[in-house]
């Protein structure tokens, strides 16, 4: 894992579920797409508010280390 500031690796993304950028990095790099993300975390799974900024932080991932998951999700760049 790329070490994020630690600040923003403690944000919570998704206030719902209480799920942090970090865990959510560390899910992806892994190899989970978001919906195996939303099922071990329970994030996307509310109001579904955070869709937007976590659907750019993994397109942001992907771009910066051009990750591809095991599932087959890609940025759109
Ligand atoms: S903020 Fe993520 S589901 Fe509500």
């Amino acid at each position: 894992m790329t070490t994020l500031n630690a600040n923003l690796a403690d944000e919570i993304m998704c206030p719902c579920s209480g799920t942090r950028r970090s865990n959510i990095q560390n899910m992806f790099e892994s190899g989970m797409d978001i919906d195996a993300i939303s099922r071990a975390t329970g994030a996307l799974s509310g109001c579904r508010g955070c869709e937007w900024d976590i659907a750019h932080f993994l397109d942001e991932l992907v771009k910066q280390k051009n990750i591809v998951c095991k599932r087959g999700y890609k940025a759109d760049v």
